[in-house]
C-alpha cells in the first residue's frame, strides 16, 4: 500500500481517498507507528499528512529520519512537509506570517511534482510555521508570500514536499500533484479497482473461515448487503444472513430486504423479531453513548441466539457458528477511535459498540473501504441498484434519532414523520442529490402550537439533509423551499404530537450527521 502517516488532522482520510481515486491502494497509519512497523507493511510510497502542531511545540510529533533512508518515495504535506524539512536539516521558522485559505503560489521550477502546473496558481494553505531553507540536495519548486519554500523535491532520493494541501478541492491542481508523486515520483501504476478488491477479499474470506458456518447481520443497507454478497461469493451456502427487527427500523424496511436482496442473491435469510427485547433494554435510557452500547450488545446477543438456531435448523448438532460478518467501513473504524491515535467521536454499533465478551470472530471484508468504493464493489458483484444507491441508515436506527428515551410511542411518531419526509424527497427526485436525511424527534423537548383553534404542546421534528462524499465531512443540503414546505405541512398535519418542523443547517464538523 501507499501509507498515509496521520499527524492528527482530519486530512489523512482525505489523502487516503484521493490516492485511491488515483487507482492506487492506500492505508492510514498513526504517526506513533515506528519506522520498522511502517516498513513491515511493505509500503510502495509514504505520504506524511498535515497536522495541527507546530514542529517546535513541546511534544510535537516528529519523523524518524530513518524513514527517508529506506529507499521509499516520500511526499510530505503541510505539517508533514515541515517535519520532513526539519528532519533532513532544512530550516523551519515561525515568521509571523501565517497563510490560511486560498493562497497564490509562484512556481519556480515545476520539477516532477508540479509538472503540468501553470506558473501562478491558487492553492489551499493552512499553516503558521514555514520552511525557510530546503535541506541539502532539494530543489525549491514553488514560493508564496509567506513561504519562501512552498514545495521541494530531491529526485535522486525520491523525496517530495508541499506546503499546501493537494487533497482538498480548493487546490484545483492538487490531484495532479498527487498523481505526479504516485505515478512519476514513486513509479506506481494506476491499477487498483473494485475488481481487485473482490478477488482479494474472496481469497481472504476463504482463508479466514475455511469450511465453518458464518452468519451475517443484514440490515438491508448498502454496507451489510455488499459484505454479505462478498461472503456469499466466497463461501456460498455456509452463509446465513440474519435480519434483526429491533423495532428501531423505518417503515417498510424488513419487506424491502426480502424483496430486493434475497430475490437477487438467493441468500438464506433468517428474520428475528427482537422488538420487545430492544425496547426493554432501552427503557429509561437517554444518554446516546449508553443507547449505542446497549443496542450493540443486544445485537450480538440476538446473533448468538440466531447462530444456535441456524446450526439446529441445519441438523448440524455439535457444529458452531464461529464467524459474524459485518459491513464495517473504514470511516466507522476511524471515527470509533479504531484508527489508533484518533478520537472516539461516537461508538458506531458495529465497532466501538461491541460487547467485550464477543463470541464470534468478525469477518469485515469492507473494513478498508470508503462508501463510494463499497458501492462500486456492490455494482460489480451484481447487488441490485436499489440497494447499492440506498442512503445510509445507521445500525442503531431510530434509536439514535430520538433525543431522549426511546419508547414505542415515540418510535411510532418518528416512523410516521420519517416516512413522509422520505416519500416527498423521492417524489421531488432528490434521492441521489442528498447523501442522507436523518429525521430526528426531539423527545425531551416540547413547544407550544396552535392547531384547530386549540393549544398544543407537542414535539419538534428536525430535518437534517446532508451532502457528503464519505460522511467524514458533510454540508447541509440546500433543499428547495417548496419541498421543505410540503414536508413540514404534511408532517404537522398527519402526525399528531408533532406541531413544529425545524431544519438543521449545521455542517460536519462541527455537527455530526446523526444527532446522537
Ligand atoms: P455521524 O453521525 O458520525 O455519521 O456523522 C456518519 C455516518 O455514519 C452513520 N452512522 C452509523 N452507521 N452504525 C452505522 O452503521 C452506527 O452506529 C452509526 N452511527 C452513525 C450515519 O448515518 C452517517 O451516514
Amino acid at each position: 500500500p501507499v501509507l498515509v502517516v496521520d499527524f492528527g488532522a482530519q486530512y489523512a482520510q482525505l489523502i487516503a481517498r484521493r490516492v485511491r481515486e488515483a487507482s492506487v491502494y492506500s492505508e492510514i497509519v498513526p504517526h506513533t507507528a515506528t519506522v520498522e512497523a511502517m516498513l513491515a507493511k511493505n509500503p510502495v510510497a509514504i505520504i506524511l499528512s498535515g497536522g495541527p502542531s507546530s514542529v517546535y511545540a513541546d511534544g510535537a510529533p516528529s519523523v524518524d529520519p530513518a524513514l527517508f533512508d529506506a529507499g521509499i518515495p516520500v511526499l510530505g504535506i503541510c505539517y508533514g512537509f515541515q517535519a520532513m524539512a526539519q528532519a533532513l536539516g532544512g530550516t523551519v521558522a515561525r515568521t509571523g506570517s501565517s497563510e490560511f485559505g486560498g493562497t497564490a503560489v509562484t512556481i519556480a521550477g515545476a520539477g516532477e511534482l508540479l509538472a503540468g502546473s501553470p506558473a501562478e496558481q491558487s492553492v489551499w494553505m493552512s499553516h503558521g510555521d514555514s520552511v525557510q531553507a530546503a535541506p541539502a540536495g532539494f530543489d525549491v519548486l514553488a514560493t508564496s508570500s509567506g513561504s519562501p519554500v512552498a514545495a521541494f523535491e530531491d529526485r535522486t532520493r525520491n523525496l517530495y514536499g508541499l506546503q499546501w494541501h493537494p487533497e482538498v478541492r480548493h487546490s484545483p491542481l492538487g490531484q495532479r500533484a498527487l498523481e505526479n508523486f504516485l505515478y512519476t515520483g514513486a513509479g506506481l501504476a494506476p491499477d487498483w479497482n473494485p475488481g481487485n478488491v473482490i478477488a482479494d477479499q474472496v481469497a481472504a474470506i476463504r482463508a479466514q473461515v475455511g469450511s465453518a458456518r458464518v452468519i451475517c447481520g443484514l440490515s438491508g443497507g448498502v454496507d451489510s448487503s455488499v459484505a454479505a454478497a462478498l461472503v456469499q461469493k466466497a463461501v456460498g451456502d455456509q452463509l446465513t444472513c440474519v435480519f434483526v427487527d429491533h423495532g428501531l427500523l423505518r417503515s417498510g424496511e424488513a419487506e424491502q430486504v426480502e424483496k430486493d436482496f434475497v430475490a437477487a442473491t438467493g441468500v438464506t435469510l433468517k428474520v428475528v423479531d427482537a422488538r420487545e427485547r430492544f425496547l426493554d433494554a432501552l427503557a429509561g435510557v437517554s444518554d446516546p453513548e449508553t443507547k449505542r452500547k446497549i443496542i450493540g450488545r443486544e445485537f450480538i446477543r440476538v446473533f448468538e441466539q440466531a447462530a444456535r438456531e441456524v446450526v439446529a435448523d441445519a441438523g448440524d448438532a455439535g457444529a458452531e457458528v464461529k464467524f459474524l460478518v459485518q459491513g464495517t467501513l473504514y470511516p466507522d473504524v476511524v471515527e470509533s477511535g479504531g484508527g489508533e491515535g484518533a478520537a472516539n467521536i461516537k461508538s458506531h454499533h458495529n465497532v466501538g459498540g461491541l460487547p467485550d465478551d464477543l463470541q464470534f470472530s468478525l469477518v469485515e471484508p469492507l473494513r478498508a473501504l470508503f462508501k463510494d468504493e463499497v458501492r462500486a464493489v456492490g455494482l460489480e458483484l451484481g447487488v441490485p441498484e436499489a440497494i447499492v444507491w440506498r442512503q445510509p441508515f445507521p445500525g442503531p436506527g431510530l434509536g439514535i434519532r430520538i433525543v431522549g428515551e426511546v419508547t414505542a410511542e415515540r418510535l411510532e411518531i418518528l416512523r410516521a414523520a420519517d416516512a413522509i419526509a422520505r416519500e416527498e424527497l423521492t417524489r421531488a427526485g432528490l434521492d441521489r442529490e442528498i447523501w442522507q436525511c436523518p429525521v430526528v424527534l426531539l423527545g425531551d423537548v416540547r413547544s407550544v402550537g396552535v392547531q384547530g383553534d386549540g393549544r398544543t404542546y407537542g414535539h419538534p421534528i428536525v430535518l437534517r439533509p446532508v451532502s457528503s462524499e464519505d460522511a467524514m465531512t458533510a454540508d447541509w443540503t440546500r433543499l428547495p423551499y417548496d419541498v421543505l414546505a410540503i414536508i413540514s405541512t404534511r408532517i404537522t398535519n398527519e402526525v399528531r404530537e408533532v406541531n413544529r418542523v425545524v431544519l438543521d443547517v449545521t455542517s460536519k464538523p462541527p455537527g455530526t450527521i446523526e444527532w446522537e
